[in-house]
């Protein structure tokens, strides 16, 4: 089991919607995956069209230790499922603080979640003690950037959390990769910015891109991936080109590395 954050503590680059439609894309190739929402606004909750109501969810895993499989649910997804967030999460920060271990609340749940292959935590935009969470118990993060000026801005701040996560509290953490994100190829802004990000992380920048689409934009008002919604999409094309390319990449990772901080 591969657990992937997907993390950037700017709000609106695209990181919900790429957890949903990489999730997606890889459990219609055949993976077992788990999407965990740790985001208050619970948008990866109603992007797949799950209740941000239901009395076992994320919140009740995090602070009450109720056991993650009680919390999971289905999705219109064959092979995707969903610890869902809701609204009582707005508080978890506060009330995570004085708990025992409260950085390694969400990698002591994940221990419970058994037969996935890969599991998605989708971040809050913030590196508050919950996106904390998801670097102490993910193997890799995956960061998307949004083509817009400023793309780099933040950067710096985020890869200095990762780095004070990997020395301080999970020892085998590494970044997966860079993903660009609501590319418009009409634009030559979009061209400048992903030339600039390529140069200061040649490595880590995938090949695949995701094109900025209405398509992507509506899909979650409808509960679904873009597979499902327009599954002839270049948009569908997109996310399951990424998901190929960060499942190769994990592949050639070191053995060390693979499963490694929850095995
Ligand atoms: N490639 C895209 N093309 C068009 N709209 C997008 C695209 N990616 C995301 N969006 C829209 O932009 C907004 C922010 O995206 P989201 O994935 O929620 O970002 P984050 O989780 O980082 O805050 C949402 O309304 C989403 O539907
Ligand atoms: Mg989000």
């Amino acid at each position: 089991m591969t657990v992937l954050a997907i993390s950037n503590q700017k709000g609106g680059v695209g990181k919900t919607t790429t957890a949903i439609n990489v999730g997606a894309a890889l459990a219609n190739r055949g993976q077992r995956v788990l999407l965990v929402d740790l985001d208050p606004q619970a948008n990866a909750t109603s992007g797949l069209g799950a209740s941000k109501d239901s009395p076992n969810a994320i919140y009740g895993v995090l602070l009450k230790e109720q056991p993650i499989t009680e919390a999971i649910v289905t999705t219109p997804v064959e092979g995707l499922h969903l610890v869902p967030s809701g609204p009582d999460m707005a508080g978890a920060e506060v009330e995570l603080t004085p708990l025992m271990a409260r950085e390694y609340r969400l990698r002591q749940a994940l221990r419970g979640a058994r037969g996935y292959d890969t599991v998605f935590v989708d971040c809050p935009p913030s590196l508050g003690l919950l996106t904390i969470n998801a670097l102490a118990a993910c193997d890799a993060v995956l960061i998307p950037v949004q083509c817009e000026y400023f793309a780099l801005e933040g950067l710096a701040q985020l890869l200095d959390t990762i780095e004070a996560v990997r020395l301080r509290l999970n020892d085998l953490l590494e970044i997966l990769a860079i993903v660009l994100t609501m590319e418009d190829r009409r634009n030559r802004l979009s061209e400048q910015v992903i030339d600039e990000v390529r140069r200061h992380f040649p490595k880590l920048v995938t090949r695949s891109r995701i094109p900025r689409a209405v398509r992507l934009a509506e899909a979650p008002s409808h509960g679904l991936p873009i597979s499902l919604y327009d599954r002839h999409s270049s948009a569908a094309k997109a996310y399951d080109d990424l998901a190929r390319e960060l499942s190769a990449r994990l592949k050639s990772r070191a053995p060390i590395a693979l499963g490694g901080a929850i095995a």
